[in-house]
């Protein structure tokens, strides 16, 4: 009896904090159907498109159910009675996707930084990744990864797991749990790894079928990806059955392409049917407009093309490409020719988590390529990085255009007040640009994602 009092009390707190929590949520009825409405005021930056930087100050942005009604300078009529969370002085932007990023990797951040690509992996990754076999392991680093991503304004990620089948899903709940939006995928590697990290074939793809099965319709935010580690690490058959698996279940695909000199000359002696690297995936059905191919550092003008054909997405990581000595890709020219590029922390390659630093990180390799080609005015700008980490990213997850009509919303507010003090005041544009490069987690207060409140730091005023 006592312990159904006790139950009873803890669901009344619950129903109160509840109640608290969506303190910046207000309810509208309309024609008999109960709306959930959500007003953010504030200086609102977003970036519908690469060159396009559209700042209101002291605008609304409406969402109903989750989803983007606009963005106004004043508040519409049928708004006028929700609650408004008003962030005052707050920047509000659009949350960070990361399309490109290894969770077991998690656990390495910072270190091994001292090898290239290959000798990288077997030195230090495989082991890293082969103590995820412990699932309770796991959990504890999965779980403190999916929380730090949140934190640090990320909300929608496309991870690859390791090749453990258990973890794969462990990371899958973690992540929706924290309230993160995207793919995950359970690595499949059946050759060229060693002892500690691998499976055989018929292992890999009964794991993937089971993992399949168990993921199907578990999740509501977190869906599974097909996930050839690379073309090294994958046997024939291995390939021939995700691309099946791919073209049957209409799943998407994410690998690794072209990102080190001598994984390069590696597919070549491993494919000497495949003039270049891309047509390794090609010809087993993993190459379209469902698959996202990291780096990309040393396509020539033929693969980038064959990118731009299949509607391939490239996830760019230049941290990583810089700390494993693989090259700075061609990013601004990726861009202008139209292939559709994101962007991606690559952790542990990357060695930053937070995605407003890998956008600057993205700026300072672009600067460095124009440095070696002697073209000195043709890097990104803020606009164009910030695009990329954004609004590029989210629309390989389905979204559409910065803060636009119908999106989802994926937003973070930023409290830049413990910035240096500036002797004139500034710009919403010059104090977004300064954000980009200084903001730190906890001047993040205010996270949503997919339209849920995920993090608060600060109560609106
Ligand atoms: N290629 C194959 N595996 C990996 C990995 O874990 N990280 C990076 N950066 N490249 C890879
Ligand atoms: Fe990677």
């Amino acid at each position: 009896m006592g312990k159904f009092l006790l139950n009873r009390v803890r669901v009344l707190l619950w129903v109160v904090r509840g109640v608290r929590f969506l303190n910046t949520t207000g309810f509208m009825a309309e024609k008999d159907k109960m709306m959930t409405v959500q007003i953010l005021k504030g200086q609102i930056v977003h970036a519908p498109d690469s060159n396009r930087l559209d700042i209101l100050e002291n605008g609304f942005l409406v969402s109903v159910d989750g989803k983007i009604e606009g963005v106004f300078d004043i508040l519409p009529q049928q708004y006028q009675s929700v609650d408004v969370s008003d962030y005052g002085d707050c920047l509000i932007m659009p949350s960070f996707a990361d399309t490109h990023m290894h969770a077991p990797q998690y656990a390495m951040l910072g270190m091994g930084m001292d090898l290239p690509l290959l000798d990288w992996l077997d030195t230090y990754t495989f082991k890293t990744e082969a103590a995820f076999k412990d699932k309770d392991y796991a959990r504890c680093v999965y779980r403190r990864l999916a929380r730090e991503m949140i934190d640090n304004g990320t909300t929608r990620v496309c991870a690859f797991s390791s090749l453990h089948r258990k973890s794969t899903m462990v990371l899958m709940e973690e992540f929706e749990k924290a309230g993160m939006t995207g793919y995950v995928g359970k690595v499949n590697m059946d050759r060229n790894s060693g002892d500690v990290l691998t499976e055989t074939t018929q292992e890999s793809i009964r794991e993937t079928e089971q993992w399949l099965e168990e993921s199907s319709g578990r999740f509501k935010h977190i869906k599974p990806i097909l996930t050839p580690r690379f073309t090294p690490t994958c046997s024939n058959e291995l390939m021939a059955f995700l691309g099946r698996l791919a073209q049957e279940r209409h799943l998407p695909v994410q690998s690794h392409l072209s990102e080190n000199i001598a994984e390069i000359a590696w597919v070549k002696e491993l494919h000497p049917d495949c003039s270049q690297y891309w047509e390794s995936y090609k010809k087993y059905g993993l190459f379209n407009d469902r698959t996202v191919m990291a780096h990309c550092v040393h396509c020539d003008e033929r693969e980038r093309n064959a990118i731009k054909e299949n509607g391939v997405w490239v996830a760019h990581c230049p941290d990583s490409n810089i700390n494993l000595v693989s090259g700075t890709a061609p990013v601004r020219k990726m861009m202008k020719e139209g292939l559709r590029v994101t962007l991606g922390s690559d952790i542990a390659g990357g060695a930053l988590l937070a995605m407003n630093q890998v956008v600057t990180a993205a700026i300072r390799a672009s600067k460095a390529k124009c440095i070696e080609t002697n073209r000195s005015d043709d890097f990104l700008t803020v606009t164009e990085a910030f695009y990329l980490g954004t609004t590029a990213g989210a629309k390989f997850f389905g979204g559409g255009d910065g803060f636009a009509k119908g999106n989802e919303l994926h937003a973070i507010v930023v409290d830049d007040a413990s910035f240096p003090p500036s002797a004139k005041k500034l710009s919403v544009k010059e104090r977004f640009e300064r954000a980009l490069y200084l903001m730190h987690k906890d001047d993040i207060v205010a996270v949503f994602s997919n339209g849920r409140q995920v993090k608060s730091l600060k109560k609106p005023f």
